[in-house]
C-alpha cells in the first residue's frame, strides 16, 4: 500500500512539474510572438516615417502593409500573455489591447486611403502620430520592463 501511495504521490509530482514546465514554455513562446509583431510595427513605423520624410510613396506604402500584417488577429495571437502583463486586473489589460488594436487598425486604413490620393502627406503623419501614441500608451501600461 506505502508503495503504491508513493508511486501515486511521485507521478503526481512528475505531473505538476512537468505542466509547470509547459505553462513557462508557452509563455516564452507567447512572449517571442508578441514580440516579433512588436518588431514588425516598429519597422512598419519606421519606413512610413523615411517615406514622409524622404517623400517616398512607395516606402510609405511598404511601411503600410508590414502594419496591417502585423495588426491582424492582434487580440487572438497576443491577447493571452497581455493579459498576464497585468495580473492585478487582466480585463483591464484585455480592453486597453482591444483599444490600441481598433485605433490602430482605424489609423492604418486611413493611412492606406490617403496614400494613393495625395501629395500632401501630413494627414498620413498625423495617422503616424496617432498609430505612435497606442504604442507608447500601451508600453507605459502593460510593458513590465518599461522603466529600466
Ligand atoms: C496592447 C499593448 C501594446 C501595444 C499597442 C504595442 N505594444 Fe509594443 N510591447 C508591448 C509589450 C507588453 C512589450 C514587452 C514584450 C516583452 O518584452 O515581453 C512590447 C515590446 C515592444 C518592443 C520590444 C520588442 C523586443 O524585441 O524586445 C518593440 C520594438 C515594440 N513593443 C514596438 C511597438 C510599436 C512600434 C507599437 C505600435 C505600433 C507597439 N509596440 C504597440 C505591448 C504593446
Amino acid at each position: 500500500m506505502k508503495k503504491v501511495l508513493s508511486i501515486i504521490i511521485a507521478s503526481i509530482i512528475t505531473l505538476s512539474t512537468s505542466s509547470a514546465a509547459d505553462i513557462i514554455d508557452n509563455d516564452l513562446a507567447s512572449t517571442t510572438r508578441l514580440k516579433n509583431t512588436m518588431r514588425k510595427f516598429a519597422t512598419g513605423l519606421d519606413q512610413i516615417q523615411k517615406g514622409i520624410i524622404y517623400n517616398d510613396r512607395d516606402k510609405i506604402e511598404m511601411g503600410v502593409r508590414v502594419l496591417r500584417q502585423a495588426r491582424k488577429n492582434f487580440l487572438k495571437k497576443h491577447g493571452e500573455i497581455l493579459k498576464k502583463q497585468m495580473p492585478g486586473d487582466p480585463k483591464m489589460a484585455m480592453h486597453m489591447a482591444k483599444k490600441s488594436a481598433e485605433r490602430i487598425k482605424k489609423f492604418t486604413k486611413m493611412m492606406n486611403g490617403q496614400v494613393h490620393n495625395t501629395h500632401d502627406f501630413s494627414k498620413i503623419a498625423a495617422a503616424y502620430t496617432g498609430i505612435f501614441n497606442q504604442c507608447v500608451g500601451c508600453h507605459q501600461k502593460l510593458r513590465k520592463n518599461y522603466v529600466k
